[in-house]
């Protein structure tokens, strides 16, 4: 009464109001205590305001030359390189779980690699042929391919170099083939990972002009120079290529968050389908600005680093491996991202199974 009717002057005249997400809660203890939806699993499951599903799951997995074979990484245990036909093995069962799509990963063998990354768009080299066998045999899976030349370069980088730079044109053909060399083997997805400037532009014609205008561009567009990605170098034998170098001349700078915006920005402008934050748990805060600021399918990757110290703290015993697993994935869920690369998809497909049968306590 008397009032001038602005919004703030009814709130505070109204001091149980509904709130929402945009007013702070107007009442106080102890008529409000927040802990009433905590008490039992039923409220904690009803007012869950984010889940997780197995569709939300991107299985990245290695493939190797041979028959029968099969190499544990040893800075991750769990993840394995599979030759071809294992590889067919675990994508099925990938696929019988419920995974939507699998990300694969080549380990080149050293004698394959040269300066200028030919065997990369090789049409019969072991990524395409690895694509090839699972698009016949596993069909109802989506194929997700790297697009970037570091296992293919000797010296470890994802572009060609020239001085002691990597060349960021004349990386941008060869790039262009590559993708073009895994859309005829049967990629769905395409996934430039090397952060060469203009690379999704020109992969988009060059895939249009090839008839794949079906295949998608999922674009590494926030993806940081990281420490995190150092069991993935062993694991594709490119560690020992890189040396002493690294990739801060193409990666993003982890002192950056607005930057972030800028590159999915130009890859949403490029004809990106889908876009990535990269690493994940450490870049949360990226993963949440990019969901805030753009209308688009965000993916977060939880890395090789960040898989490999969950197995470790594990292993001594000092972390409940599934609880802080599932923790982490729907922290990403809660940060905003459609989907989550995890090395450990397929045990998370078995947790959610079991959750799901009600066998599983770990929300309880
Ligand atoms: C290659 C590539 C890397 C990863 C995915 N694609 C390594 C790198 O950029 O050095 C890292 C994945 C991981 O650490 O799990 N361009």
């Amino acid at each position: 009464p008397g009032g001038t009717g602005h919004r703030n002057e009814i709130f505070a005249e109204m001091p149980a109001m509904k709130t929402s997400k945009y007013h702070h809660p107007q009442g106080s203890f102890p008529e409000v205590r927040l802990r009433r939806n905590r008490q039992h699993p039923w409220t904690r499951a009803l007012v869950a305001e984010n889940h997780l599903t197995v569709h939300d799951l991107v299985w990245p997995t290695f493939v190797q030359e041979g028959e029968q074979q099969r190499s544990e990484v040893d800075s991750m245990p769990g993840v394995f390189r599979y030759s071809i036909d294992l590889l067919i093995e675990q994508v099925r069962e990938a696929q019988q779980l419920g995974i939507p799509a699998v990300a694969l990963f080549p380990v080149v063998p050293p004698e394959k690699k040269s300066e200028s990354a030919e065997e990369a768009y090789h049409t019969d080299n072991l990524i395409c042929r690895a694509i090839r066998a699972v698009k016949q045999q596993v069909p109802n899976i989506g194929i997700i391919a790297d697009v970037a030349l570091d296992p293919y370069t000797s010296h470890g980088q994802d572009g060609l170099v020239k001085g002691d730079v990597v060349d960021n044109d004349a990386t941008l053909d060869v790039l262009a083939k590559q993708a073009v060399a895994l859309a005829q083997a049967g990629a769905d997805i395409v996934a430039p990972s090397d952060m060469m400037d203009g690379r999704i532009g020109i992969i988009r014609k060059a895939l249009d002009a090839t008839g794949f205008h079906e295949v998608s561009i999922l674009a590494y567009a926030a993806k940081y120079a990281s420490s995190f990605y150092g069991p993935f170098r062993d694991a594709v034998g490119s560690a020992s290529a890189l040396g002493k170098s690294n990739k801060r001349g193409y990666q993003m700078d982890p002192a950056n968050g607005d930057e972030a915006l800028r590159e999915v920005a130009l890859d949403i402008a490029e004809g990106a389908d889908m876009v990535m934050v990269k690493p994940g748990l450490p870049y949360l805060d990226v993963v949440r600005r990019v969901h805030e600021s753009f209308s688009i399918p965000l993916f977060a990757y939880q890395v090789s680093g960040e898989y490999a110290m969950m197995k470790a703290a594990a292993e001594k015993g000092w972390i409940k491996e599934e609880a802080v697993l599932m923790e982490t994935l729907i922290a990403f869920k809660r940060a905003g991202a459609n989907g989550i690369f995890t090395y450990a998809a397929l045990d998370v497909a078995r947790i959610l199974q079991q959750h799901s049968l009600g066998k599983c306590r770990i929300w309880q």
